[in-house]
């Protein structure tokens, strides 16, 4: 049954304001678009704006015109308009310094376009890591009924007869190279090999979190996060997602009607049942604040107490993208979760996601996901530590971590900043051992604009020759959401504002504690109080002038999700047509 009221007029008339005249401004409008060809019967429509984000620069996407297209025809189907435009894209490894560092930009560009162009639902088709959550903290703050269709993952390649998928698989293969275990030839035959079509990756990195979770929290259509971009399913799902846009168009349905606390609290416990990118809690923040609400990181660790891992995808398992979706992909896990899903909220189909999950049907045999009786992990893939060190949390993937490491105290061997990394981690000389605690500081949101996932640090070369595997390394900066290890990231406060992390030195003892939550500098507070004083105040370098000095004058920390201060607000009213 719809929740859906009657359908209300709508259409080019939103937003028109320019010519002081109503009458005459929609004219001109008219006048314009019909330039391109548009009849009235077209134009007199319910109109839905497509985000189109293809990219030259962005293969994650390069499934764009395929997808543009379906959609398209579903809008068409159910007797709408569909318009597409561009906003800027975001690809992981063609953007300087970081995605993470254009993401809001992309979220405001969404955002102004939205509001700037008459539409009365938008689809926002996203992919690559920062994008959806740019898309969606930009369509919460625009207010107008939205839907995200996630161009899905790539497909997996072969490497000799092994299966391999980026970018877990690019991680290990160079951990390989680096150790001297296979020969540069190798290596370069292998980087033809790890991508096997357009796509995101086909792990459980940020872009395969993002879709899942986008789903869990009924933003997206119920199955629609794990098709791969190359597969009929994705097409279709496209489509569906565009006639889906003109019924949320006819209700009005705006995202803070669907993106409510509660849906938050899926997204989270999807998040945690899936093993999940440590970068989701970061977007997941900052989409929140974009509507007025807070995530706690104690109650992420709450739910992770009580939320199992129950799906076996890299980077933590064995298993990849599109084995998830023949799976049963999310509405399998949120069946599976049972009890822990709320299951009242309304989703974008205009149904509760209780109502979308019954109607999934069934599970079969398999083994990808796991019921909640037999869980891949006991506890949720993330934990949230305290102590000396980050007093206002860092964040561990504790499903991901060499099980000798969960508990460890060791010496710190402490970077100043990413180049002093580059330049000593593989210094032959370096006193390290495979008991130290690599410490890398000032790569947080301020201290490296963009907060580099850097925090993933390289076992030094000396000590991967001799087969060390994990490390425990601290740091407060990101990780990607395709690696994996004793990686403790998001120290905050970070090292530029001042936080602790500034006061390690190397020769001091550092304790991670993952079952007391703790990272821990075992230094006096007198010492402590003494080496504040030494450094004095931080006074983080602000660039002279454009995104860069907004960016580094703006950015939150960690914990509030590294959006901008003026973005992370309640817009006050919602919008409404003329
Ligand atoms: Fe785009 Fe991984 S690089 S999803
Ligand atoms: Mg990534």
């Amino acid at each position: 049954m719809s929740h859906f009221p009657e359908p209300e007029p709508s259409g080019l008339r939103r937003g028109l304001t320019s010519y002081g005249d109503a009458e005459f401004s929609l004219f001109l409008r008219k006048a314009f678009i019909k330039g391109a060809g548009y009849s009235d019967d077209a134009l007199d429509r319910t109109v839905v704006g497509i985000v189109n984000t293809g990219s030259g620069y962005n293969p994650c996407h390069g499934n764009m015109p395929a997808l543009v297209e379906a959609v398209k025809r579903g809008v068409m189907l159910a007797g709408g308009l569909p318009v597409e435009f561009p906003t800027i894209s975001v690809h992981e490894s063609f953007s300087s310094p970081t995605s993470m560092f254009l993401r809001n930009l992309m979220s405001m560009d969404t955002e102004e376009m939205i509001r700037a162009q008459p539409m009365d639902a938008v689809v926002l088709i996203g992919g690559c890591d920062k994008t959806v959550p740019a898309q969606l903290m930009g369509a919460a703050s625009a207010g107008v009924p939205a839907i995200s269709l996630v161009t899905g993952s790539m497909l997996t390649g072969g490497y000799r007869g092994e299966r391999v998928g980026a970018c877990t698989d690019c991680r290990a293969f160079w951990g390989r190279f680096r150790a001297q275990e296979i020969t540069k030839p190798e290596i370069d035959d292998v980087n033809s090999r790890l991508v096997g079509s357009v796509g995101t990756c086909s792990v459980m990195g940020t872009a395969s979190t993002m879709a899942c979770v986008a789903e869990a929290m009924g933003i997206a259509l119920p199955g629609s996060a794990s098709a791969p971009a190359v597969t009929a399913d994705r097409v279709r799902i496209a489509e569906a997602t565009g006639t889906q846009a003109v019924a949320l168009a006819t209700a009005g349905l705006s995202p803070s009607a669907i993106l409510t606390p509660e849906a938050f609290e899926n997204g989270l416990r999807m998040l945690l049942a899936i093993g999940g990118s440590t970068n989701a809690i970061i977007h997941l923040t900052a989409v929140a604040g974009r509507l007025g609400i807070k995530l706690s990181l104690d109650e992420l660790d709450r739910m992770s107490a009580e939320t199992p891992v129950l799906v076996d995808l890299k980077p933590s398992g064995r298993y990849y993208m599109e084995d998830f979706h023949r799976a049963g992909g999310v509405p399998a896990v949120l069946r599976e979760l049972g009890s822990l899903i709320k299951r009242d909220v309304l989703t974008v189909t205009g149904r509760t996601l209780g109502e979308e999950i019954d109607d999934a049907g069934p599970g079969f045999p398999q083994d990808i996901i796991r019921p909640l009786s037999d869980p891949i992990y006991p506890q949720g893939s993330l934990a949230v530590l305290r102590g000396n060190l980050a007093p206002g949390g860092a964040i561990i993937k504790q499903a991901a971590v060499s099980p000798a490491l969960l508990e460890h105290s060791g010496p710190a061997v402490v970077f100043e900043n990413a180049a002093d990394l580059a330049a000593r981690i593989d210094d032959p000389s370096l006193d390290v051992t495979a008991d130290s605690v690599l410490v890398l500081r000032n790569i947080g949101p301020v201290g490296n604009p963009g907060m580099p996932e850097a925090g993933y640090l390289p076992i030094p070369k000396k000590l991967a020759a001799q087969g060390v595997k994990d490390m425990v390394r601290i740091s407060d900066g990101r990780m990607s959401g395709t690696a994996a290890g004793a990686v403790v990231l998001h120290v905050t406060p970070e090292s530029a504002v001042g936080g602790p992390l500034r006061l390690a030195r190397t020769g001091d003892t550092v304790t991670l504690s993952v079952s007391r939550r703790l990272v821990q500098l075992e230094v006096s507070i007198e010492e402590l109080t003494l080496r504040d004083e030494e450094l004095g105040p931080a006074s983080p370098e602000v660039p002279d002038r454009g995104y860069r000095r907004l960016y580094v004058q703006e950015v939150t920390q960690a914990n509030e999700g590294c959006d901008f201060r003026f973005l992370n607000l309640p817009v006050a009213k919602p919008r409404r047509s003329l």
